[in-house]
Formats: structure tokens, C-alpha cells, sequence
């Protein structure tokens, strides 16, 4: 789609289960926001929707109301209210921040479903799943207990042991407890609606792998993980529920079942769309149903790819009325501090939090959060990068640029732009901005918003750098009129930053523009020499950030370190009991160097993964070596989710002799350590280049 005439964009809907942290904004929220600030000004406000609500049915609802011993209506209620909330006041700019639970909302996804029963699409069939006779209720996965096949954790879900991480169907657990009553649960029949995505997989693999009638290429994370659903071949997935939360299936026979959540929730994008709509006077359907002239991208993060990649577009493409997107630029995870992001173990940054205890500072996290975008591959959050790249990069480089040509010019000429008269320094220094604003732009089309941003200061560093070489504050005693030229020309790059700075750093930007005295935001290609215009008055300089000391940080690395001495306090506890069980495992014969360096062991970076067919514990792996790409196949499937894997860098034994493997050549053996309950993968702490010699 070259031209689109309008964009529907897309931020996965939270589940209003928790308050929002930064792990999600990284995800779905702020590239997003980013994007569509950036559209709103090339495109214009009114061919663009940024369309976002509360997820608010689903498993994930029900038992954090069990939980809390309240109902599922008022976790929605307190929820919903806590992320709205957080969201407009860190500046993410939904045109619409709507709920699942609203009448709309349910009217739409009901008549939707309606709409695909009637033609047929869904098949019925019988299944067994635990009832809780005391509750008198049918049992989601999660509500299930028991004891773990595989590693004997005696408190493994119906649908995955989290201790060592193997999926489960819930009849397999032993001794298996509803966590409602906590009574033994017996297996009934019941009947579900099945979509049938086995027939969808032609078309899909088309669309997907193919490219056929999709305008974008999509990520490689993206394309990565559906390969792996594609390969391990679609089946048909059930998109009814026994539950009492959620959206009556509206069809005879189906009473006291719901809507699988994973139906109702995307519904809910064209359902908020509606509501927007309907408040501003617009029709939404060209957002939805306009094929030809709409662009439709959904951002989230990676555990939410296989619903918008496959499950979603083919529902889309078997009612037939509905656009599909464009594309879906999901991210990585965001980690921090060393370790996973854990909302159960607070070891996240809560944004509610972050906004009552730095307050006014929204932009310094939008800033590092940019500047770290798991875009590629997972990232980090670490505070000392936040204060790092606060103090270096915004106060005393960004900052300090924007004061400096806004304080000369108060003392040179009472604040009124001075005429110039550019010469060879300024057209190249033009030519660079005109550069770097195509390059930015660019960056911005392909989703890359961490370039993006980098575009952006590179424009400051050209500007301080030309500050710093016609020193001004020296010229002003022996040449007036160039003077003039340099504080003319400063106050135009100062100008750019302010238009684009809305894109990333909206608040920021909305006080340069107070203290320019201009209201621009039209997005510029190219440089523009007379963007604050001769004679033009600015008004009283202001900072726009301040240096962050440690002692601002210091309550929050606190906080993470009585996490870490919690964390370390159990761990010793479950040590202890294991060493008196666990024996020592031998060491093997003595080697000589020589033998050591026979090994040839490289970095590589997982690239696709999918489960060997009939075999439990294999994975076919490629991993890319830099130099070239190989086919391991790895005996870590009970350990690890093909979807889960992709982008991870490992290192591979890469001049292992090729074996044959269920009909399949392995090239190669990645390096796992056992830590106890499970695998982990042996990885460079910091990032290396595919194809590194491990030594
Ligand atoms: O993972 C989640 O938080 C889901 N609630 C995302 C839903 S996205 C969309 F489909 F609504
Ligand atoms: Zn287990």
C-alpha cells in the first residue's frame, strides 16, 4: 500500500488485571505512540486513529477476583480506571481508550461471532474437561492444580508447569484440585465451537510466508514465530468457553458458555473504533472495511503475535468484510536489571508508581524506554541507564543545546530572531538536518523507532557541534554580523528539534515551542532555513530537563534490592534441601588444552524454531552464525516454547561432526546449562556479533 488514505493503528489491550508496567509499554505503548504522533503530523490528525481499551474478560480476570476476594466486575472497575489513567498522564495518545466490558463492546463481538456462525465457519465437537461439582462450574486450565508429570512440582496449572516449564493439558497433572474450592474436579462433556484454523493454513502460509497480498515485509521476530506455528501445523481452536465471566455465545444450545476471550478481545479494536466514532461524528467503517485505502497495524508484544498474526487475520478474512493488517510490529521483551520481568515478584517498574514518584519526568522514561526498545531482540532496563542516559543525553545534550541558543539570543538581541546571511557552514549543516530528517523518516516507516530516535539527536550533535565551532560567545566581540548568521542558524535546528522531539519527547516539546513562541507541527523532510522567521520574539529560556542525581534513584534500587535478598533467601532455602539430596555429578577425564581447543564454539542467534513432529523433546532450530545459517535440532522442547525462543543468542558447538535426527541433518549443538529444575541457555552476557569465537 503506497498511498493509504487512512490509518487504524493498534496497542494490544492490557488486561485490567494489574496496574500497566514497563515491560508493556516497551512491548505495545510507546513505539506505538511514537508512530502515530509521527503519522498525525505527516499524514494529519484526521487520517489517523490510535484505537486502545481494557481487556477485561479472559481467565486472567476471574481469578485475580478470586484472588481478591471480590468480583470480576470490580477488578475490571478498579483497573480499567488505574491504566487510563497512568496512560493519559504519561502521554499516550489514544483517540479512544475503551472496555470489553461495555454493551458496545458485546453487541459488536456477538453479532460478529453471529456473523461467522452463520456461515457455517464453526465446528462443533465434544470434549472432556474438569468440573468443580461443588461451584458447579467447568474449569479454565488456570484454575487447575496439581502435581507436574515431568519434575513432580506439586503445584503445576492445567495448562503449564511454571517450575520447569513444560505445557500441559490439564488431564495430565496427578492428583489435579480445583483452586476455586480446592475439591478434586471430575471430567465431564462438553461442547465447544471450534474455528477451523487447519483450513486457513493455505491461505495463512500464502499471506505470511509467501507474502501474497501483504504490501510490508514484517519484522524477522515476527516472521520467525509465525513460521514456527505455521510449521507445527494450525489446528482447529476452540472459541467457546464454559465460563460465567465473559460474552454469552449467542447461539441456542450454547446457554451459561462465553466467547473465548482471544475472540472477543481484538473485536474490541473495531468496537472502540465504533465508540469513537459515535462521540466525534465519523463512520467507522472505512477504519475497518475500507480494503484498498487503509493501513491497519496492531503493536504488542511477542507473547501476543500468533492471536494478531494468525488467529485474528483469519477470522478477519473469513467474515470477508474486514480489512487485515498491514503489519504487526511486535516486540521483544524488555528485561531489567539482569532479570526477567516479574509483575508476581515486583520486579518491574510500575507506571502508576514511576508517575507519582517522578513527577513531571514522563519524557525521561519515554526517552530510555526508546533508547532501549526490544525491537530486535530482548533489552534492559537498568536505573543507572536511566540516570545515564538522563544526564548525558537529554540535560547535558539536548537540554543544554536548546538553553544555550535560547539564553544567547535573549543576550544578544532581546530574544528577537537576528537576521543571518548563510555561507558554506550553513548549508552544510542544513544538508546534514535535511539528512538526517529523511533518515528519520525512513526509520519511522520501518517501525524502527530506536534509529529513529538516534536520527533525532544526531540533529542536536550536529547543531551543538556547529555551536562549538563558531563559538558565538567569542565572535560576538569581533563580528556581529556572523554572529547574527550563526544564532539564526541554531535557532532554525532548535526549531526542527521542537517538531520532532513531539514524536518521542511530547511534553518536552511542548514547552520549546512555549519558549520559541511557535506552534508547528507539520513534519518536515527537509531542512527549513526560515522556520522561526526574522525578527520573531521567543520567550524566557526554561530547562527542559535537570540532571538526575543518585540519591533520586537510590529508593528504587532499594526497592529491587530486598527483592533480590527475598529472591536469594528462598533460593538458599530450596539449596540447602536439594545439596542433602543431590548428588555432585563426577568429573569427567582430564583434557589437554589441545583437546579443549578442538572445540570450535560460536555465538549464534536462534532465528526460526519448531517442534520436530512426533518427537516430545526435540526442536528444529536455525541459528543464524553471522556467516552462515545452520539447522540444529536441540532436545530442549519440554523445556522451552518454539515461539519463546526465537531471537535468543546461544552458543553452538559448530564443528560438531552433522547426525541425523528423526530425518532430520543436525548442524551443530547448543550449549545449555541444567540450573536445577530446568535448562537455561548459555548466552554472552553482553550483545556479540553472530559468529564470535567463544574461547
Ligand atoms: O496479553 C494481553 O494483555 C492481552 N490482554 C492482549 C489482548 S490484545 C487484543 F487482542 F485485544
Ligand atoms: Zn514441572
Amino acid at each position: 500500500m503506497s498511498n493509504p488514505k487512512r490509518y487504524t493503528i493498534t496497542s494490544a489491550l492490557p488486561y485490567t488485571n494489574g496496574p500497566v508496567h514497563i515491560g508493556q509499554l516497551a512491548g505495545a505503548y510507546v513505539p506505538a505512540d511514537i508512530y502515530v504522533r509521527y503519522l498525525r503530523m505527516r499524514y494529519g490528525k484526521d487520517n489517523v486513529v490510535y484505537i486502545c481499551g481494557s481487556d477485561e474478560h479472559g481467565a486472567a480476570i476471574t481469578m485475580k477476583a478470586i484472588k481478591e476476594g471480590v468480583t470480576p466486575q470490580e477488578i475490571v472497575d478498579k483497573y480499567h480506571e488505574i491504566i487510563k489513567k497512568s496512560f493519559a498522564d504519561f502521554g499516550i495518545s489514544f483517540d479512544i481508550y475503551h472496555r470489553t466490558s461495555s454493551p458496545l463492546h458485546h453487541e459488536t463481538a456477538s453479532e460478529f461471532f453471529s456473523d461467522l456462525y452463520k456461515q457455517g465457519v464453526f465446528v462443533e465437537k465434544e470434549t472432556e474437561q474438569y468440573y468443580d461439582v461443588e461451584q458447579e462450574q467447568f474449569l479454565a486450565d488456570r484454575y487447575i492444580k496439581g502435581t507436574c508429570p515431568n519434575c513432580e512440582n506439586d503445584s503445576a496449572y492445567g495448562d503449564q508447569c511454571e517450575k520447569c516449564g513444560t505445557s500441559l493439558d490439564p488431564t495430565e497433572l496427578i492428583n489435579p484440585k480445583s483452586t476455586i474450592t480446592g475439591s478434586t474436579p471430575e471430567l465431564r462433556k462438553t461442547k465447544q465451537l471450534f474455528l477451523s484454523l487447519d483450513t486457513m493454513q493455505p491461505w495463512l502460509e500464502k499471506w505470511i510466508v509467501e507474502g501474497e497480498g501483504r504490501p510490508e515485509k514484517w519484522k524477522r521476530n515476527v516472521m520467525g514465530a509465525c513460521k514456527s506455528w505455521l510449521n507445527m501445523g494450525l489446528q482447529p481452536r476452540s472459541m467457546t468457553r464454559d465460563l460465567k465471566w465473559g460474552i454469552p455465545v449467542p447461539v441456542d444450545s450454547y446457554e451459561g458458555k462465553v466467547l473465548y476471550v482471544w475472540f472477543d478481545a481484538p473485536i474490541g479494536y473495531i468496537s472502540a473504533t465504533k465508540q469513537w466514532a459515535e462521540d466525534n461524528g465519523k463512520d467507522w467503517r472505512p477504519y475497518w472495511q475500507d480494503k484498498e485505502g487503509t493501513k491497519l497495524v496492531h503493536f504488542l508484544g511477542k507473547d501476543n503475535i500468533v492471536f494478531h498474526c494468525i488467529t485474528f487475520p483469519a477470522i478477519l478474512k473469513t467474515h470477508g468484510d474486514y480489512v487485515i493488517p498491514t503489519n504487526v510490529p511486535a516486540n521483544e521483551f524488555m528485561n531489567m536489571e539482569g532479570d526477567k520481568m516479574s509483575t508476581s515478584r515486583n520486579w518491574t517498574v510500575w507506571l502508576h508508581e514511576y508517575l507519582q514518584e517522578f513527577p513531571g519526568k514522563q519524557d525521561i522514561l519515554r526517552y530510555v524506554l526508546t533508547a532501549n526498545l526490544p525491537e530486535t531482540k530482548d533489552s534492559e532496563f537498568t536505573w543507572k541507564d536511566f540516570q545515564q542516559r538522563n544526564n548525558s543525553e537529554l540535560a547535558k545534550g539536548l537540554g543544554n543545546f536548546v538553553n544555550r541558543v535560547v539564553v544567547l539570543t535573549h543576550k544578544y538581541y532581546e530574544g528577537k530572531v537576528p537576521a543571518g546571511n548563510p555561507g558554506e557552514m550553513e548549508s552544510q549543516l542544513m544538508a546534514s538536518v535535511s539528512k538526517d530528517l529523511q533518515r528519520l523518516t525512513d526509520h519511522m516507516e520501518a517501525y524502527e523507532f530506536r534509529m529513529a530516535l538516534t536520527a533525532m539527536m544526531d540533529i542536536m550533535r550536529s547543531g551543538d557541534k556547529y555551536l562549538a565551532e563558531t563559538e558565538p560567545w567569542k565572535l560576538i566581540k569581533t563580528d556581529a554580523e556572523r554572529t547574527a548568521t550563526v544564532m539564526n542558524t541554531a535557532l532554525q535546528v532548535v526549531g526542527h528539534l521542537s517538531i520532532l522531539m513531539k514524536a518521542f519527547l511530547p511534553f518536552s516539546a511542548d514547552k520549546l515551542q512555549q519558549i520559541l513562541g511557535i506552534e508547528v507541527s507539520d513534519w518536515k523532510l527537509s531542512a527549513q532555513s526560515d522556520l522561526l522567521p526574522i525578527g520573531h520574539q521567543i520567550n524566557d529560556a526554561e530547562m527542559l530537563f535537570s540532571m538526575m542525581e543518585d540519591e533520586h534513584i537510590a529508593p528504587q534500587l532499594a526497592k529491587l534490592d530486598a527483592i533480590r535478598k527475598d529472591k536469594a533467601a528462598i533460593a538458599a532455602a530450596a539449596a540447602a534441601g536439594a545439596t542433602a539430596v543431590k548428588e555432585p555429578v563426577a568429573l569427567k577425564d582430564e583434557i589437554t588444552y589441545e583437546d579443549f581447543a578442538k572445540l570450535d564454539i560460536r555465538v549464534g542467534t536462534i532465528v526460526s524454531a519448531s517442534k520436530v513432529p512426533k518427537a516430545d523433546k526435540l526442536l528444529e532450530l536455525e541459528v543464524d552464525l553471522g556467516f552462515e545459517k545452520r539447522t540444529v535440532v536441540s532436545g530442549i522442547a519440554e523445556h522451552f516454547k518454539a515461539e519463546d525462543i526465537i531471537g535468543q543468542q546461544v552458543c553452538v558447538l559448530a564443528n560438531l561432526a552433522p547426525r541425523k535426527l528423526r530425518g532430520i541433518v543436525s548442524n551443530g549443538m547448543i550449549l545449555m546449562a541444567d540450573n536445577g529444575d530446568g535448562l537455561s541457555f548459555l548466552s554472552p552476557a553482553t550483545e556479540t556479533g553472530n559468529g564470535e569465537v567463544v574461547s
